[in-house]
């Protein structure tokens, strides 16, 4: 890795010092969380409230993704998260599995299936680059942020692509990371997570070109760590420092690499660290998504833009127009017609929502 020129100064020292041991996201980001979505997502959460944007958004997506999927029996959703879309849209569909490596996200993708009486939908611990289902068991996949959360997207793909029957239909949506980093070639940020039993400082590595993300997990020794006030002081006070890339100049023209928040920072961690991981995504961007899918097999590939711009337009006047009162719009049908649109509507890139079919 550290033959790599594109790596940090903070990487390298990681590197050489730590001896950091590969990992995934599955383990050292979704594992860690309790709720993926912040428990906010409606109907999974929340009832469904037509004075929400969000609300409105999530109903759009919910009708665009269904309606994607066509008359599919068997489906298969990638990586749901807190159980979405798969919880949202089984009532429209004989059978739904979801597959996420993560045992704490199946745990509560069950829990909320449960909570919600929804019985159509099994969840199995299972990564997307493994896929343990015959070829052809699917005749939709649907996956919502969770292909470039894997560590090898294609391999995914291929696997998604080999489940999935002669004619059937993969529905996608994935952070386009173009967007993601603005005009900049990138960022490093430091963050540290302290519970009663685990100290964790995180360093994060964001690059456009070739675009791609590292995270590399400290975990440091916590009962050390409680015996030494200063140690747990700095490690509380680096939440969210965002790092100037080495070389990028302040503005007095210095560079902005402050040892601070750099090597030196790190280094005086070291002693305290008992055990380092990391893991590494190729993230999509719009320019390859079409790439990557026509390579695996793909072929009729659309898109369309996942923030459902004309619907939001739509709500935003209605608000302004004092119309969603108790007798505004019906939400449900409002916002699922502008998704079934924005599908019926969908065409060549760019667009971070994906419809692409395997050939029948
Ligand atoms: C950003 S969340 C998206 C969750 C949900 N689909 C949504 O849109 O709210 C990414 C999800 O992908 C899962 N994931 C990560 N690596 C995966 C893999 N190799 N195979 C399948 N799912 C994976 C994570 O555990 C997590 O549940």
């Amino acid at each position: 890795m550290n033959e790599d020129p594109t790596r940090t100064d903070m990487e390298r020292w990681i590197i050489s010092n730590l001896n950091p041991a590969p990992s995934t996201t599955a383990e050292l980001m979704y594992e860690r969380m309790e709720s993926q979505s912040g428990r906010c997502l409606p109907v999974l959460y929340e009832p469904l409230d037509h004075t929400k944007r969000s609300h409105w958004h999530d109903e759009a997506l919910i009708g665009a993704f269904a309606h994607a999927l066509d008359d599919a029996s068997a489906i298969l959703d990638v990586g749901p998260g807190d159980g979405w879309p798969a919880l949202r849209i089984a009532d429209r569909f004989k059978k739904i599995i979801g597959i996420d490596p993560s045992p704490r996200r199946v745990r509560v993708q069950r829990e909320n299936a449960e909570r919600l009486g929804i019985d159509n939908v099994e969840f199995l611990v299972m990564d997307a680059e493994e896929i343990t289902f015959k070829d052809g068991s699917f005749g939709a996949v649907t996956a919502a942020s969770s292909i470039e959360q894997c560590g090898n997207p294609e391999k995914a793909l291929q696997e998604v692509f080999r489940v999935l029957a002669p004619g059937g239909t993969l529905a996608m949506i994935f952070e386009d990371y173009d967007s993601c980093l603005g005009a900049g070639e990138g960022d490093e940020k430091l963050r540290s997570e302290l519970t009663s039993k685990e100290a964790v400082v995180f360093y994060q590595v964001r690059r456009k070109s070739p675009p791609r993300e590292t995270w590399y997990a400290l975990f440091l020794d916590r009962e050390r760590l409680n015996a030494d006030p200063e140690f747990l002081e700095a490690v509380e006070n680096i939440n969210e420092t965002p790092l100037e890339l080495e070389g990028t100049p302040g503005d007095d023209g210095s560079a902005l690499r402050s040892e601070t928040f750099g090597v030196t920072l790190l280094a005086g961690f070291a002693p305290l660290v008992a055990d380092t991981k990391y893991f590494e995504l190729n993230h999509l961007t719009s320019g390859t998504v079409d790439e990557l899918l026509a390579r695996v097999g793909f072929t009729d590939i659309r898109h369309l833009d996942h923030r459902m711009p004309e619907l939001l337009a739509f709500f935003d006047a209605a608000q302004s127009a004092g119309k969603l009162g108790p007798d505004g719009p019906v939400l449900d049908v409002v916002a699922e017609v502008f998704g079934i649109s924005a599908v019926e509507r969908a065409g060549e890139g760019p667009g971070d929502f994906v419809i692409a079919r395997k050939p029948g």
